[in-house]
């Protein structure tokens, strides 16, 4: 297994439309190993491929409080949606961001998981939360952007900072 770098907002490649799972085999197996060590270290409750600049619609989540409860998606997909939540979402490529997100309260998922069995998943809470913020990186999309202009332009150039000063 491997730590994997991760993309940081505003890298244009977070922006990418992230292509289906053909296969499940076990090159993507060792991937959602790889993925799921990394967002443990970090550590985060979510990680979409996309931000390990890996294309393809794979995410691991856990938001467990003892990091016991693995939840890999490959080729999620909501089929049913409900509610209203205002969650603060964080995310691995915005560090130190912390913002407020109006998203669906309660959400139905179809997936494959990383035996490539279909399966399907109620959830509400953080869990629905931290689902439809993972899938959104699938379409090129960061949380932030859920955010208004003004917001964005402002965390860019905070972000455009700390990259001078670390750099
Ligand atoms: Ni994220």
């Amino acid at each position: 297994m491997a730590l994997l770098p991760i993309l940081r907002y505003p890298d244009p490649r977070l922006h990418k439309q992230a292509a289906p799972v053909a296969r499940v085999d076990d090159a993507l197996r060792a991937l959602i190993a790889d993925m799921a060590e990394t967002m443990y270290e970090a550590p985060g409750i979510g990680l979409a491929a996309t931000q390990v600049n890996v294309h393809q619609r794979v995410v691991v989540i856990d938001v467990s409080e003892d990091k016991s409860a693995l939840l890999v998606l490959i080729n999620p997909d909501i089929l049913e949606r409900s509610g209203e939540q205002v969650y603060e979402e964080g995310c691995l490529s915005v560090p130190g961001v912390y913002e407020k997100v109006t998203r669906s309260e309660y959400v139905r998922v179809r997936a494959l998981d990383a035996q490539g069995e279909p399966f399907t998943l109620e959830a509400d809470g953080v869990l629905a939360v931290c689902i439809q913020h993972e899938i959104d990186h699938l379409d090129g999309k960061v949380f932030v952007e859920h955010l208004s202009q003004l917001k964005q332009s402002r965390i860019k150039a905070r972000l455009a900072k700390q990259a001078r000063i670390t750099a």
